[in-house]
């Protein structure tokens, strides 16, 4: 099966993302024939500048690679690396009615926002068909806010195949399984923008640091401590099986230990679980052209089937 993700770089990663989006897509790549691109073209509508971009581009890739995206297995690149989606985004607008682009949810809450629009962000799902398409995609596992992009790509892709031949896939949306919400320091849902988040990749002192900000009752040491409203337990059972939480559990019944003992365990769990992925991003980050010869190769894979799918293109339509 082809499995298309597109990834937007957007600066650090935290703890929600790599179990809400990293985890679930590295282990799609072991039973599918995973195609992951880093969506530069896309981010261009929220970037600021050039160098931002530049390195959030390259951030994302090393974050990727370090938590287990397998280059020998998937076909990883850099979206603006193969240009000739944009040409399909062209021809793709002809065939896409400007009602579609309107009742676009995500472009209309950007106007409810206030946010000031360009035709960028309005013509932003047209692009997403393009990526879909051009590589034959079958499925395209998405976030609930996704799944409109997905089925106008459907109909996009549906009227261009009636009037000029079956030459696209007609791809279907997978809503990821339920990931639980992770909540951040403050017990919301952990999020860049509401200054809760561990980040993913910290040094040991400034993740201890971080665990000790998350809010707690303030139970007396001595007492047992209620686990299951408590956002350090809820944090930790990220990382535990049944058995492992049902002795947590009775750690926090006890009432032997306090507060201070279950963030420097979590600490130790996002820690541990994080060490291989550390080690490999510490061996990425100083050796750049690694990174960059693994999206190259990527990108020559992409741009194969790429170049094939636009020249059964342009010859249907007379280019
Ligand atoms: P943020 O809210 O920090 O800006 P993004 O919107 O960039 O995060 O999310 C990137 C991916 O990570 C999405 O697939 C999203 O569903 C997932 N994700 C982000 N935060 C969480 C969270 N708290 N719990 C589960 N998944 C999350
Ligand atoms: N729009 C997606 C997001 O915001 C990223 C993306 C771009 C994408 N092109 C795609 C996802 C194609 C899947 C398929 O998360």
């Amino acid at each position: 099966m082809r499995v298309l993700t597109g990834i937007q770089a957007s600066g650090k990663l935290h703890i929600g993302n790599y179990f809400g989006a990293m985890k679930p897509m590295i282990e799609l790549q072991e039973e599918n024939e995973l195609f992951t691109f880093i969506a530069n073209y896309h981010s261009l509508t929220t970037s600021k500048n050039a160098e931002t971009l530049r390195q959030y581009t390259l951030d994302a890739a090393v974050d990727y690679l370090s938590v287990g995206l397998d280059p020998e297995k998937t076909t990883f690149w850099v979206q603006s690396h193969v240009p000739e989606v944009l040409e399909l985004y062209w021809i793709l607008s002809k065939f896409t009615p400007m009602g579609l682009l309107e009742r676009a949810h995500s472009y209309k809450d950007k106007v409810a926002k206030g946010i000031a629009t360009n035709h960028a962000l309005f013509s932003y799902p047209v692009l997403m068909a393009a990526d879909i398409l051009l590589y034959d995609t079958q499925k395209v596992p998405v976030g609930k806010d996704q799944i409109q992009h997905v089925e106008m790509t459907r109909d996009t892709a549906v009227k261009f195949n009636n009037e000029y031949g079956e030459i696209f896939v007609l791809p279907e949306h997978v809503v990821a399984e339920e990931v639980a919400t992770i909540p951040g320091i403050d017990g919301q849902k952990m999020s860049k923008s509401y200054d809760n988040a561990i980040d993913l990749f910290m040094d040991e002192k400034a993740l201890q640091k971080r665990c000790n900000k998350i809010i707690s009752s303030s139970t007396p040491l001595g007492e047992a401590l209620e686990w299951e409203e408590c956002n350090i337990y809820n944090m930790a059972a990220l990382f535990l099986d049944a058995e492992q939480k049902r002795e947590l559990q009775e750690r926090y019944k006890s009432g032997k230990e306090g507060y201070g003992h279950f963030k420097k365990y979590l600490k130790e769990l996002i820690w541990e679980e994080l060490g291989e992925a550390r080690e490999k991003r510490e061996y990425y980050l100083s050796h750049t052209d690694e990174v960059n010869d693994i999206l190259a190769m990527g990108a020559k894979k992409a741009k194969t089937i790429a170049d094939a799918k636009m020249e059964k293109v342009r010859a249907a339509i007379g280019l």
